[in-house]
Parts: C-alpha cells; structure tokens; sequence
C-alpha cells in the first residue's frame, strides 16, 4: 500500500460495499478519499451475504464502468415466483414493468469494487483499528486510527459513515438530535450454501404454514436456500439433515421433487430487523448504507439501499467540490432517507406476507396474510407494484 495521505477531502469509515461505491464514484468526479476499513482484505472479499442487485443499481454500477464481470457472470432474472398452498405464482418483471434483477453475489461485487479501487490508486487502508472521529461539527474534521500499532491522523473537508449495523461513527450523532425508529421481527434466518445445481431459474419466496423458505442462487452449480428458524436458533441447531429435510417440506411438492441437496459449504444464522437512524448528517459527518439503516433481506434491498445512499452522496459532495454550493450537501439526508423508508415499507411488507409469527396459527393475522397472498395471486395491479418495488424504485 502505497503512503498515507496526512490530509484528504473525504475519509470514508468501512470498505463494504457503500464505502467502496463512494469512493470510486468519488474519484471519477475528481474527488479525493481516503477508506479506512478494519477487517482484512481477505476478510472483506470472503464474507457471503446478499444475492439481489436492483435494476438501477445495475445501471448505477454500469455507468460507473463497474459491470463488466457482473454483466458476464451475473443472471439477468425477469421475474419471482412466490410459492403458497402448494401453489406457484409467477411475478413476470419484465412483462409488469419492463425492468428485471441481477442475480450476482456481494461477495463477487466486493471483489469488483475493490479491483477497481486498486487500479484506481485510491488508499484503501485495511486493519485500521480504533478510528476515532474528532471535530465531526467543527471546521477542521480529523479522523485518527491505528496500523500495525503505528497511531495516524488524517484531516479532511468531510467524513462518511459507510461502517455498517455495528458503526461507531454513528454514535457521533448526538442523542439529542438522533432518533431511531426498529421494528424487531420474533425469528431469524438460516442459510445455507451448496455446489448443487440450483432448483429453480428463478427465485422462490414459499410461505408455508411451518415458516418461510427461500430458494435462491449464485450460478448454475451453486445454491443458496434460506429457511425461518426460530429467534433463539444458532446455526448448531441446524445440521443439514434438518435443513434440507426442514427446506423440502416447505417447498411445493414439484419443486421439492426436483430439489438437489448436498454438503453445505458455508451457513449463517441472521436474524430479522427493521431499523433506521435519523438523520443520516451532522455536520461534516454523513451516514450511508447499513451504518444508517438495516431491513430485512426479505426484499433483498440492504445492498441496493447502500447503493442508492451513495450515488447521493458522491453526487452531494461533487457538486458542492466542483460548484462550491452546499445545498446538495444539506438535501442528502431527506432525499436518501424519502427512498430508504419505502424500501423499508417493502421488505416490512414481504417480510410479513411470507412468514409465520409465532402464535398466528388460526388468528386474525393468518387471515390477513392468506388474504394478502389471495389478492397477489389474483391481481395484476397488486403483482405490478409487488415488481415495481422488487425491481427497485427509481433513484
Ligand atoms: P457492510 O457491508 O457491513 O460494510 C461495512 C464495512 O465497515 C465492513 O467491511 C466492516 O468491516 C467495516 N467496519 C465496521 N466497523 C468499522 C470501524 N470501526 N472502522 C472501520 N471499518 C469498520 N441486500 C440486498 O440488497 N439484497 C440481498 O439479496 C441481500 N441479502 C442479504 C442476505 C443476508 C443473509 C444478509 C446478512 C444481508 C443481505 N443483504 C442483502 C444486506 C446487505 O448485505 C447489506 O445491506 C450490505 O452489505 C450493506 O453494505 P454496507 O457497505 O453499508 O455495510
Ligand atoms: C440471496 O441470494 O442471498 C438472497 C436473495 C433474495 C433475498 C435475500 C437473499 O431476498
């Protein structure tokens, strides 16, 4: 790595997805940063998690000049199925918006962005511990950190908070003008990947009376499914006996027919929660991605929130660099936050259309959620908005 800048325009807390985005957007606008990520790079670039990029961050990650390999390697799926009562129903994307979803891994998209950090020059600081933000609503922001026990500051214009669920550069929000807002969801997910052709070309969503189920992919010899698991489950609980075994039987029997189980390589436990934090700037400090907000993968919008966060950002902070006019600047958080709360009105929506609540065995609320999923499978208006936000909704 090459020497650390002492002073930059902007330090970017965490290397994830929202932190790596920013930068490179940042720098084709000719604005300098800095990353400081704490994990290490193998850690980074090993971590599975989300599957789903939206059609606009597709777009976004095209303009960019960051598609390449997912436009080679990625699948282009034109709709969902959602399974119920045995029943499947097909949600055609293409067909009710004209618009579809890349199948591509985050691990994979990670890679890409930190490629093209490296052919980029941007500094890219990993095992940076202890960051330490100074300043954040004074004139001169200095952000200090430690490598391989050497102890370092950095000053800079600005700092962005791209340092995920557990973010420490959030809590430099006051309390007094911080407000959270979470809803807690009473189960978690377990998931699980395998070298198994996967058992669908498209994504299955299976509401079954037992819990949820979901079957999705990474390539033609590499599945990922998902069960509900109950609040307390670790992944312990789950040999893969019991995940297969617990998959199949929430699936429709044609395609739990076809199902091809075999060793899991990789299984995670997570648990299920909406949440943000208001708002996502004080002074020079700004939020993006999971360090501001976190909703339930059930709608597969945690990666394309981070996304769109930043798009914003970069385009806040380039303008105010390239026009000296803050008012991009001080738009950022109402018009990130307008877009984050419908994608969390959606994966709220998904999530409990989809599972079973403890306790809704015969109540009112099953009744609903039969009901719910009676209008999808009879509605085209219905099918159209459940696409129009699962493809994404316009930046
Ligand atoms: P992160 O990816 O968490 O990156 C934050 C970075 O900051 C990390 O690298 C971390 O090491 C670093 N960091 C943390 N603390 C510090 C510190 N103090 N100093 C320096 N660095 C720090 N989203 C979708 O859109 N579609 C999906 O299909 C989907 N499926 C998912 C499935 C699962 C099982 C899970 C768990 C998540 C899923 N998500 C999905 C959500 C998605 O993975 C996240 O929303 C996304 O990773 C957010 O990116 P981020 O950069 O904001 O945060
Ligand atoms: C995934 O492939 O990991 C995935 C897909 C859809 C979701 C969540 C996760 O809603």
């Amino acid at each position: 790595m090459s020497e650390i800048a002492k002073k930059t325009q902007v330090v970017i807390v965490g290397g994830g997805p929202a932190g790596s985005l920013l930068a490179l957007l940042l720098h084709q606008q000719d604005v300098e940063s800095v990353i400081l990520e704490l994990r290490s790079r193998d850690h980074v670039l090993e971590r599975v998690r989300a599957g789903v990029i939206e059609y606009g961050s597709g777009a976004t990650l095209r303009e960019a000049g960051l598609a390449a390999r997912m436009d080679r390697e990625g699948f282009v799926h034109e709709g969902v199925n959602l399974a119920f009562s045995d029943r499947l129903l097909h949600i055609d994307f293409e067909r009710l918006t004209g618009k579809h979803v890349i199948v591509y891994g985050q691990t994979q998209l990670q890679r890409d962005l930190y490629d093209a950090i490296d052919r980029a020059g941007i500094t890219l600081v990993d095992e940076a511990e202890g960051v330490d933000l100074h300043d954040v609503d004074g004139g001169s922001p200095r952000v200090t950190f430690s490598q391989d026990g050497a102890e370092r500051e950095i000053t800079c214009d600005y700092i962005a908070g791209c340092d995920g669920v557990h973010s420490t550069t959030r809590d430099h929000i006051p309390d007094s003008i911080r407000q959270t807002f979470e809803r807690l969801y009473p189960f978690v997910w377990v998931g699980l990947l395998s070298e198994t052709p996967p058992v669908s070309d498209e994504l299955i969503y299976a509401n079954h009376p037992d819990g949820f189920a979901l079957c999705s992919m990474r390539n033609e010899n590499l599945s990922r499914y998902y069960v509900q698991g109950s609040a307390e489950d670790t992944t312990d609980d789950w040999p893969d006996d019991r995940f297969w075994e617990t998959l199949k039987a929430r699936l429709p029997r044609a395609v739990s027919d076809r199902l091809v189980t075999g060793p899991s390589v990789e299984k995670l436990v997570t648990p299920l929660r909406s949440w943000v934090s208001e708002p996502l700037r004080h002074g020079r400090l700004f939020l993006a991605g999971d360090a501001a907000h976190i909703v339930p993968p059930t709608g597969a919008k945690g990666l394309n929130l981070a996304i769109s966060d930043v798009v914003y950002l970069a385009e806040a902070l380039a303008g105010f660099y390239a026009t000296g006019d803050e008012t991009g600047l001080e738009e950022y958080s109402d018009r990130a936050l307008a877009r984050v709360w419908k994608a969390v009105r959606f994966s709220w929506w998904m999530t409990s259309t989809m599972h079973r609540f403890p306790g809704m065995s015969n109540d009112f609320d099953r009744r609903l959620q039969k009901t719910e999923l009676e209008y999808l499978f009879s509605s085209e208006n219905g099918q159209r908005s459940m696409a129009e936000n699962y493809v994404g909704l316009p930046l």
